[in-house]
């Protein structure tokens, strides 16, 4: 079968990532997590004290680069940031808190929509994100939308961070970011029209893959 672009939309922490990478392996796929691209150019506004100046931001667009490299030993990508790995410094609360403010400008938008956009032009890409199958590539062959109930999707973020964070803390951003991804005016979050839904509240990924699998073969 030709190679295809797959694109995971959603809500935050509804396990997007850990299914498109399953699904990205089970084809051969290369996987590109585009949530760790708008957190990586967070990280580096918060790093600079721009955070909370938009059009600050907008002038240093031109000094971020980002990038992701293989790690042999981890078996996945990881993200760089100006050359630096900061894969592990990316999913702080601190950055999720103002992670969804940076992502509405439009500036930063079109520069990473525009790398995504790159990164996926010779297909067999998974990719994750909020406007992959609505703006990135709303030609994708095949379009999956996310959703789970909110109070799982906070504790699968807890048991992530390690207890790290406080789970009511974690519940309120996650519920803080939805808002602002559906009602925001670039881009905002929805399903596109011909995106399948995967409720996965109840589900293993050993589920969710076979639920894909089976639509894998539909295309076929
Ligand atoms: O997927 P993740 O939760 O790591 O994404 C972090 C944030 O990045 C989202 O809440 C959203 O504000 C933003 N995002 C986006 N568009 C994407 C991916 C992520 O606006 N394609």
């Amino acid at each position: 079968m030709a190679r295809i672009i797959i694109a995971v939309d959603g809500y935050s922490s509804c396990g997007k990532s850990t299914f498109a990478r399953a699904l990205a392996a089970r084809y051969g796929y290369i996987f590109i997590d585009t949530g760790a691209m708008y957190r990586a150019l967070t990280l580096y506004v918060i790093n600079q004290g721009i955070v909370n100046s938009p059009s600050r931001i907008v002038e240093e667009l031109d000094k971020i680069d980002i990038s992701f490299k293989f790690n042999s030993q981890l078996g996945r990508s990881e993200i760089y940031l100006n050359g630096a790995n900061v894969d592990s410094r990316i999913r702080s609360l601190e950055v999720s808190s103002h992670v969804s403010t940076v992502s509405a400008i439009p500036q930063v938008r079109d520069k990473l929509v525009a790398l995504q956009q790159f990164m996926g032009r010779d297909k067999g890409v998974v990719m994750d994100g909020r406007d992959i199958g609505t703006v990135v590539f709303p030609q994708a062959e095949l379009k999956i939308f996310m959703t789970a109930d909110p109070k799982v999707r906070a504790m699968r973020r807890y048991n992530e961070l390690q207890g790290r964070e406080p789970f009511e803390e974690i519940e309120r951003n996650i519920i803080e970011r939805d808002h602002l991804d559906e009602t925001r005016e670039t881009s905002p979050l929805r399903r596109a029209d011909d995106a399948v839904v995967l409720d996965n509240s109840n589900m293993t990924v050993e589920e969710q893959m076979e639920w894909a699998e089976q639509l894998m073969s539909g295309i076929r």
